[in-house]
């Protein structure tokens, strides 16, 4: 049999023989295209090449590319399980021309893969071309020798392929293969087209126009070639099978699934394996390129992808959380083409138990509410809507998942219903702001905004600028004037200053008037999303609703922002980098004099790449490149872009911007970053000046942390650093590089003084030494005892002292009292022979008493204790010679 992994190789290899350059897969989210959810076909990452607006070193390219149609306009994810064909993860083979070759050599290669490469007989292949295409009709005719009943003409858009409603977009042709008489199904353009037997292998696109506008079509520079064939397809083809799902890669992960479930693979929970295998692809794939799951945007579709699953788990019956036991299985089956897959497998692994072990708290109380629910409906009635809402806001459901419980039963859910339920859960939302403390004064924002409507921010071209007061507000409450000492927040039609949002503190500066109005503005705020509160002081004169006022930006303020801003982006550029892809955003704060980045990262950075990032960043900070910033509206983006938006919130404006180029491993030029922001940048990277990451540390499971320094900030941060060196160096009297061996020396030295010191105590203690003489040594009630009082000597030196007067009394008892910082310590100590007689532990719990101590512990031979009224220590000495005394 021929494994998936061979047939990925052969396709790669094919297209390299051919001069085609092996081009990594990009990640599923995509870098260069912000209007994308997910990478959903290979020519994706090409689409600016095609366009002529990038350049490559190669003009004929081939690649096995990470696809995901999930959430977005293309969106498998609901059939998944019941067909034999939809994934929500899948791998597209391709090959691309930019302008190189076109149909004739397109359509020989292809042919040449399929039916040499693969073996597949050419009778049971079947071609359609775009209905008006005569020249692809021809080709195939002459390459491959098919009969006109072998070459179908399809006049709908099934043949004429655009990657949206703008872009670059072609004619396509499609090769069929034929599974056999034994399933039903008619060729492609027939009625029963529809059925399962003349299944679509590889789609070729003749790119050859560039859609600009409806109606608007422009001829590309230059005709070029985009292919696709799914992976799973050709796979289940080539090993015999005629679902996807039978193929080697899904039969593994299907089996680890039923491994790990204790059911069969093909019994009933047959559906639930693969749903479970699809799943775990997807999850794993998402998770390994930094898409964490959350409550919105892509982080949503991965949840609910990974819940869809974890409740085919829970049907089954398995107690325990499932799908982390499978990584394994994933990263044996496909970690060996995608790297990525291993370098993230304990950050795949955590998120997978951890989601899991949280949805398992609601699941089953979630399922106890609908199966309730649905025996009391009738046969055909559907879930309604506000079950399904609280399914969904209550037990964590998402309502696909919901439907696919019901799904099973033939039964649907009340999907208006649940919509009304959610909006109204929203509206619910907002009227409760109107409760009590700062609540309410924010609610005071919803007024401003209906009266004030947005403010326009004119902040990235401009620092200074004019504007009209709009509301002005003092206390929480709007007010129509406010006089020099007043505090006030400020709202303006128009502003250069940005209002703190994205991690990025707010501008500070001044708002003025000709007549003498002065207001020094501390703090800018964004309200409701777009309401820019300028939070300040009347310094001078009189403010009022109407007037025209000069608004000035600090732009040093400004400035060192911008700074930290930029620096964040290409730290998070070298991170990827240097740490892989599974690196993304997850929490930022941009302030003047530093800036904090968090992000998944599953292991503590090692001071080698910590030192590798920082000096990626510093190299990009040298290169002096431009900073770019392109602005669209939603509208624009979806239009430009293709598939489908962000499910994030990014108000009127998707602002895009990029920095540096690079040379990829791979030839291609590329911007070194590309993010969606919408905070204010340096124009050159050279602004930065330089770049110092000052810790590193974890805040969370699988969540890292670097705080660093830009600009001022950084030369400031290494000049502290110098002058600690120097104040350090001008103490010991060394120079700077001597410091590390004269500390170390000193240390050493230290050490050795500790230790002669704790002798020379004892020998004091002891009366030895140089002294020479014996302790003094008293008979009470014919034992012998040496009780001692020692100033200075800390609790730790004591029993040193006691073991050594011991000895010297040879029998008897002995009691060392200590006084240190102001402290008592003491021991006591009784010889072997006498331990019947006294304990150490009694007698050492009269003389704590006698300094205010409570207890103490130890041997019958040795036992110490400790209290706080130091000038008692000879009264403790006492009461031990007391309690000898009996
Ligand atoms: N871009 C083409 C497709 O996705 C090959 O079908």
């Amino acid at each position: 049999m021929t494994s998936a992994t061979e047939i990925r190789r052969t396709f790669l290899d094919f297209f390299a023989k051919n001069g085609h350059e092996v081009v990594a897969s990009s990640p599923l989210v995509p870098q260069n295209d912000p209007t994308l959810l997910f990478t959903n076909a290979g020519m994706v990452q090409f689409k600016n090449v095609f366009t002529g607006a990038e350049k490559r070193l190669y003009d004929r390219a081939t690649s096995s590319q990470k696809c995901v149609r999930a959430g977005g306009k293309h969106n498998d994810l609901d059939n998944v399980g019941y067909t034999a064909r939809h994934h929500t993860f899948f791998e597209m083979l391709g090959n691309f021309s930019f302008g190189d070759y076109f149909k004739e050599q397109a359509i020989d290669l292809a042919w040449n893969l399929v039916t040499r490469e693969f073996g597949l007989p050419k009778d049971r292949l079947l071609v359609t071309v775009y209905h008006t295409d005569d020249d692809a009709a021809a080709l195939w005719r002459k390459i491959a020798g098919l009969g006109d009943d072998r070459i179908i003409r399809i006049p709908t858009s099934d043949n004429f392929w655009a990657m949206g409603d703008t872009g670059p977009c072609g004619p396509c042709s499609e090769i069929f293969f034929d599974h056999g008489e034994g399933i039903p199904g008619g060729p492609p353009g027939s009625p029963d087209e529809d059925g399962d037997r003349f299944i679509e292998i590889w789609n070729l696109v003749f790119m050859q126009f560039e859609q600009l506008s409806p109606g608007n079509r422009l001829d590309l520079p230059r005709p070029s070639i985009d292919t696709g064939m799914g992976l799973e397809r050709i796979a289940a083809i080539l090993q015999g099978h005629h679902d996807n799902y039978d193929i080697d890669i899904f039969r593994r992960l299907i089996t680890a699934s039923a491994q790990a479930s204790g059911t069969d693979t093909d019994g009933p929970y047959k559906m639930s394996h693969r749903v479970i295998a699809d799943h775990l692809r997807s999850a794993g794939f998402l998770i390994a390129d930094g898409v964490m799951p959350s409550n919105e945007g892509r982080g949503y579709v991965l949840r609910r992808i990974m819940r869809r699953a974890m409740r085919h788990a829970h049907k089954m019956g398995v107690p325990e959380p499932l799908m982390y036991r499978l990584v394994p299985a994933l990263i044996e089956t496909m970690g060996d083409h995608y790297h990525e897959l291993r370098r993230a497998r304990a950050l795949i692994t955590e998120t997978l138990k951890l989601e899991e072990t949280r949805f398992r708290q609601t699941l089953d109380r979630g399922m106890r509410l609908l199966e309730e629910t649905t025996q009391t409906l009738g046969a055909t009635e559907r879930l309604p809507g506000d079950v399904a809402f609280k399914l969904y806001d209550t037990y964590g459901f998402p309502l696909d998942l919901t439907q696919d419980v019901l799904r099973a039963d033939g039964r649907g859910v009340d999907t208006e219903g649940f919509n009304a339920a959610l909006a109204e859960a929203r509206t619910r939302a907002r009227a409760s702001w109107a409760g009590s403390g700062e609540a309410a004064t924010d609610r005071v924002w919803f007024d401003v905004r209906d009266t004030a409507g947005a403010t326009e921010f004119l902040g990235y071209g401009a620092t200074d600028a004019d504007g009209v007061v709009k509301a002005i507000l003092v206390d929480g409450a709007q007010v129509d004037a406010a006089e020099a000492g007043t505090k006030v927040s400020v709202i303006v039609n128009q502003t250069p200053f940005y209002g703190e949002s994205g991690g990025q503190m707010g501008d500070t500066g001044r708002i003025t008037t000709p007549e003498g109005l002065d207001i020094e503005v501390t703090e800018t705020a964004k309200k409701l999303g777009d309401l820019h509160v300028h939070i300040g002081h009347v310094v001078a004169g009189r403010i009022a609703v109407g007037e025209a006022v000069h608004l000035a930006v600090d732009v040093a303020h400004r400035d060192a922002l911008r700074a930290h801003h930029s620096a964040t982006h290409l730290l998070h550029a070298a991170l990827r980098r240097r740490l892989g892809d599974h690196v993304t955003q997850k929490g930022s704060l941009v302030a003047p004099d530093r800036l904090r980045f968090d992000f998944s990262q599953p292991t503590p950075i090692g001071r080698e790449d910590l030192k590798a990032i920082e000096a990626d960043v510093n190299r990009l900070i040298r290169s002096n490149a431009e900073v770019g910033t392109r602005l669209m509206t939603p509208d624009e983006a979806i239009a430009q872009g293709a598939m489908a938006l962000f499910g994030e919130k990014y108000g009127d404006e998707v602002r895009v911007v990029d920095m540096g180029a690079i040379l990829g491993d791979d030839g291609r030029n590329m911007p070194y970053s590309v993010e969606l922001c919408g905070g204010t940048h340096v124009s050159r990277t050279g602004d930065i000046g330089l770049f110092k990451i000052v810790a590193e540390g974890g805040v969370a499971a699988g969540i890292r942390r670097i705080e660093a320094v830009a600009g001022d900030a950084a030369l400031a941060f290494v000049e502290i650093q110098q002058d600690r060196l120097a104040e350090a160096s001008a103490t010991l009297k060394v120079a700077p590089g001597d410091l590390v061996d004269r500390i170390s020396s000193l240390l050493d030295e230290r050490k050795k003084l500790d230790v002669e010191l704790a002798r020379l105590r004892r020998e004091i203690a002891t009366g030895g030494a140089s002294g020479g003489g014996e302790a003094q040594i008293e008979e009470i009630g014919g034992v012998r005892f040496a009780g001692r009082v020692l100033d200075g000597v800390p609790a730790k030196e004591l029993r040193g002292v006691a073991d050594a007067l011991k000895k010297q009394v040879g029998s008897g008892v002995v009691a060392i009292v200590g006084v240190h910082d102001g402290k008592a310590g003491v021991v006591v100590g009784v010889t072997d022979d006498l331990t019947g007689r006294f304990s150490a532990v009694d007698l050492v719990r009269a003389a704590a008493e006698a300094i205010g101590g409570k207890g103490g512990g130890g041997r019958p031979d040795l036992a110490q204790a400790g209290g706080p009224e130091a000038d008692k220590a000879a009264d403790a000495v006492k009461a031990v010679a007391a309690a000898l005394a009996g």
